[in-house]
């Protein structure tokens, strides 16, 4: 057997798809586990997260009772009820902890910061308590700020035990007033004020997570210079990373291949390959047009955007493009929900705009699933992007991608201008007309003689499997082993 398959790799999240999702991280911490221990052959993934009321309705009844933990100091009255489930060969364990997880939502309460710290004594109760019963975690993969105390708490035990912090979104990182440290985590004063876990004038979860891991990595490339080239980004986060040195880099994320596959998804009326797009997209594009009761005009495009609508994904931009889809009667399908500002954007955009722009605030999955394989184009503005799984699904969709040039965005979409393009990329996000001029760029092209054929296929055959993405995390856990 060889050495990496003896690994034994603990993943600590905040959330897992199917099990619990906000966004993007659930999906990675729900596709790279099982492509772990499916495409490299690692032989113990296990995953904790919380046990949120939604989890533990939705999927109580395929959890079995592991066991009862009771924290200690400062948490003495905490009972953490652990369940857990085996699937695709990796473990998943549920801290159900009754007045902590137990609400409506996952994430939002004034006392966030408390729940997560009483989260992370919880995983390094349950470290030592599977270590007291044989099983040593060779590297435990934390990812974000949530997170972000595990390594200092577990190096308190285990000095030498590998850890990696995995920045999905540097701008949530989690803070408390420095008098709370002992009071939460029982923490001397003494590491706030020697800087450990400092960042500005607060206690930092996220700037603690990367002082004491082993290795700290975001979710691409790009993303990873742009945190390096301002020492001062998110907070002075930079500063953080640019201390790690070789330390810190950037591993761009993979996508499922089984929730998104044209060839084989049920959401979507015609499941197609690259060689009969044209009829799968024509029936997906029928279906879009139905649930949004439009009435279609054939040959004119169709975009969609699909996204949270937090200022991150810079959707105000579209604003660009209003006068561009009114000339040519193409139509833009935005879908999705956020802050009360971004959505009231969207209605706005929708009420100057009538015959071409529609939004249906909210998320259905099976709706995303027709439009990414009813579009033309995929429109992604954002400001700011670590990396990004919504033009990689489109790209699987032979949607064409049109999108700012921020982090993995830029790492994924290669513009039409170079070799084997796959879209359109704009630059210097702050330029309001960026992403109108990457629109006339798509627009000529889309009714030129060749059409978007040559970055259909492009973009249909680019491999963004989780393949190449968990090869890359296992050079990671074996540069640390
Ligand atoms: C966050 C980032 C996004 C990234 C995802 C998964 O949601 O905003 O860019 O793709 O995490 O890593």
């Amino acid at each position: 057997m060889s050495l990496d398959c003896s690994m034994n790799i603990l993943y600590v999240t905040s959330e897992c798809a199917p099990f619990s999702k906000s966004g993007g991280l659930a999906d990675v911490m729900g596709d790279l586990p099982r492509s772990m221990v499916m495409q490299t052959g690692v032989e113990s993934c296990v995953v904790v997260s919380p046990g949120y009321r939604s989890t533990m309705q939705k999927y109580g009844a395929k959890l079995v009772k592991d066991y009862d933990m009771k924290l200690d100091d400062p948490y003495d009255v905490l009972w953490v009820h652990i369940y857990k489930l085996v699937e695709d060969g990796v473990e998943y364990f549920f801290f159900d902890i009754p007045g902590i997880f137990d609400r409506d939502n996952l994430y939002g309460y004034s006392d966030d910061p408390y729940r997560f710290a009483a989260f992370s004594l919880a995983v390094k109760r349950f470290i030592i308590d599977q270590n007291n019963a044989g099983r040593r975690f060779d590297i435990v993969h934390c990812n974000d700020w949530q997170t972000g105390f595990v390594p200092l708490l577990i190096k308190q035990v285990y000095w030498d035990m590998r850890c990696i912090m995995t920045i999905h979104n540097p701008a949530y990182q989690g803070w408390l007033p420095p008098d709370q440290l002992w009071n939460c985590l029982r923490l001397p004063y003494w590491m706030y004020e020697n800087g450990s876990v400092r960042l500005g004038d607060s206690v930092n979860f996220l700037k603690t997570g990367v002082y004491f891991a082993d290795a700290v990595n975001t979710v691409s490339a790009h993303h990873a210079q742009e945190l390096l080239a301002d020492g001062n980004c998110f907070g002075g986060l930079g500063w953080a990373l640019k201390a790690k040195g070789d330390l810190f880099l950037g591993i761009t994320n993979g996508l499922s291949d089984r929730e998104f596959n044209p060839t084989r998804d049920m959401r979507i009326p015609l499941p197609y390959s690259y060689h009969v797009h044209k009829e799968g997209k024509a029936a997906a594009r029928e279906a879009a047009m139905k649930a949004f009761s439009i009435q279609d005009r054939p040959n004119t495009p169709l975009f969609i955007a699909i996204s949270r609508l937090t200022p991150q994904k810079g959707l105000e931009r579209l604003w660009g493009i209003g006068d561009s889809l009114k000339k040519c009667g193409g139509r833009l399908m935005i879908l999705g929900s956020g802050d009360y500002d971004s959505e009231g954007q969207m209605y706005k955009l929708q009420e100057a705009y009538p015959e071409n722009v529609s939004f249906w605030r909210g998320y259905s999955n099976d709706l995303s699933h027709i439009l990414y394989a009813a579009g033309d184009f995929f429109v992604m503005p954002s400001r700011f992007e670590p990396c990004g799984l919504s033009q990689m699904i489109a790209m699987r969709y032979g949607t064409v991608p049109i999108v700012s040039d921020a982090g993995g965005l830029l790492d994924t979409v290669t513009d039409i201008s170079q070799p084997d393009g796959r879209g359109f990329v704009f630059g210097n996000w702050a330029d309001k007309d960026g992403l109108w001029s990457a629109t006339c760029r798509a627009l000529e092209t889309y009714y030129s003689a060749d059409g978007l054929e040559n970055l259909i296929r492009n973009d249909m055959f680019y491999d963004s499997s989780w393949n190449r993405a968990a090869k890359n995390y296992l050079a990671l856990y074996r540069k640390l082993y």
